[in-house]
């Protein structure tokens, strides 16, 4: 078919979400840099706007409308403008986003990026209104290619897998991501060594569960054999992973810690809940007992491991001696961060139809308990490391200031520190010298003392 030239044409891709969608951000931007579009950072220079959509909670969905919204005198001041819309929103409502935005052109399912230029070639020579949501049990080739060679990134996402087959009774992202599927471990391998060979010296592997990459079709390998293969790529001198499941996680696992150097002791572990009786309702398939036991070996087998959480408060039913038990969990266990969340009712999900939602008052106040408590954890932590050296992988410049540098340590530390920009690629040791809720502060030193 005869493509789309986007030659001397900008587009504007606006992401919301997770790291899922930073990196289907990156791979639409590449299919469109294939037909010649260049980025651009500002909309109204724009010749086609993509936003890149979540709706894992009501207000991510809300924020893409009121955006879409905006884009209106946009479009009515440039009809040649195409405005369209990724990501889970496109796939969860499809046609009927055609209907309720007039000025909308194009709707691209999860698992449609890589048709792009078929998709706005619809668009821009028959001028017709398009939506691409189908969901398929299998990745087809070429799906996850391309890779931009010629940006060097000091850390990159890679994507594993795709979907997920766990229906907890709150949660979106099997219906809108649909069924766990694994990239084949070569491909992956391949794309890990492109980047590392245009210098990127950090790969995060990335799935909604990737303690189960390889089980669910498409692997041809178990997760700790891919990232054990990953490790072994030079020129990448650090490894991260997320999500693990807690149900999931095994000791194979978990011994790569003290295996592999390139694996940093980094692991997000989401418990959503410290009360069994929700964790039920939440189909998770864990106990807080047999969540604890897990995070406990990890703490006594491999110290310095930093665990971070994902927490849900106010799902339906939860009670105060269950929000207490959350409590507790965060208490005993002393996350290095969590990221916490008020429940929210997704429609056509399972707990979305129970009948004992608890008030959105009652939701805010726990919120903010919960943060309250967690802040004090992460500050007392953070200034544990005071005059501590710890290695860090320096990523460029810091957003605060133009003088400092920003790098992050192994176990994911933010620490902001003086020096040259041609450090940005290399890991350093520093000494850190004040701690802050977020972050480090730190000069640079010679010689390794110890590591956090
Ligand atoms: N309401 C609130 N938080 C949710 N999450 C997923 N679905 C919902 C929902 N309906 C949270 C979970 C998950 C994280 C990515 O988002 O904590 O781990
Ligand atoms: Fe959603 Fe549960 Fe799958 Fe995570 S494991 S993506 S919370 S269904």
């Amino acid at each position: 078919m005869e493509r789309v030239s986007g030659k001397g044409k900008d587009v504007y891709i606006e992401t919301f979400g997770c790291q899922m969608n930073e990196d289907d951000s990156e791979r639409l931007f590449a299919f469109l840099n294939e037909i010649d579009f260049q980025k651009t950072d500002e909309p109204e220079d724009a010749d086609l706007i993509i936003l890149n959509t979540c709706s894992i909670r009501e207000k991510a969905e809300q924020k893409v409308y009121s955006t879409l919204g905006r884009l209106k005198a946009l479009k009515k001041k440039n009809p040649d403008l195409i405005i369209g819309i990724s990501g889970c929103v496109a796939q969860q409502e499809g046609q009927r986003l055609l209907k309720r935005i007039p000025h909308l052109d194009l709707v691209i399912g999860t698992q449609n990026i890589h048709r792009v230029d078929a998709l706005l070639k619809e668009v821009s020579t028959k001028g017709a209104r398009v939506v691409a949501n189908e969901l398929s049990a299998t990745i087809s080739s070429g799906e996850y290619r391309p890779r931009l060679r010629d940006v060097k990134k000091v850390k990159s996402f890679v994507s594993i897998m795709r979907g997920c087959n766990n229906f907890c009774s709150y949660c979106i992202v099997p219906y809108v991501r649909g069924s766990e599927v694994s990239r084949p471990s070569p491909e992956i391998l391949e794309e890990v060594k492109t980047l590392a060979s245009g210098g990127t010296k950090e790969v995060t592997l990335l799935g909604q569960n990737v303690n189960s990459y390889g089980t669910s079709g498409g692997g041809d390998v178990s997760f700790p054999e891919l990232l054990t293969s990953v490790c072994r790529v030079e020129g990448i001198e650090r490894v991260r992973f997320i999500t693990s499941h807690p149900k999931d996680i095994s000791m194979e696992l978990l011994e790569l810690f003290s295996a592999e150097r390139k694996l940093c002791r980094n692991i997000h572990l989401p418990v959503q809940s410290g009360s069994d009786k929700v964790l039920e309702r939440m189909k998770r398939g864990y106990t807080a007992d047999e969540y604890l036991e897990k995070v406990f070996l990890l703490k006594r087998l491999y110290p310095g491991t930093s665990i971070s959480t994902d927490i849900i408060v106010g799902f339906p039913g939860e009670e105060e001696r269950d929000f207490e038990a959350t409590m507790e969990v965060v208490k005993v266990v002393e996350f290095d961060s969590i990221f916490s969340f008020k429940y929210s009712p997704r429609p056509g999900t399972l707990a979305a139809k129970f009948t004992d939602q608890v008030p959105p008052d009652v939701r805010s106040r726990r919120l903010e308990v919960l943060q309250a408590e967690q802040k004090q954890i992460t500050i007392k932590k953070n200034k544990a490391l005071e005059g501590k050296t710890v290695e860090v992988l320096v990523e460029g410049r810091s957003k605060a200031s133009e003088d400092e540098l920003t790098g992050r340590t192994p176990c994911n530390r933010v620490v902001n520190f003086p020096g040259e920009l041609a450090l940005a690629g290399s890991i350093i040791e520093v000494l850190i010298t004040q701690a802050y809720s977020n972050s480090l502060r730190a000069v640079p030193i010679e010689r390794s003392l110890l590591c956090c």
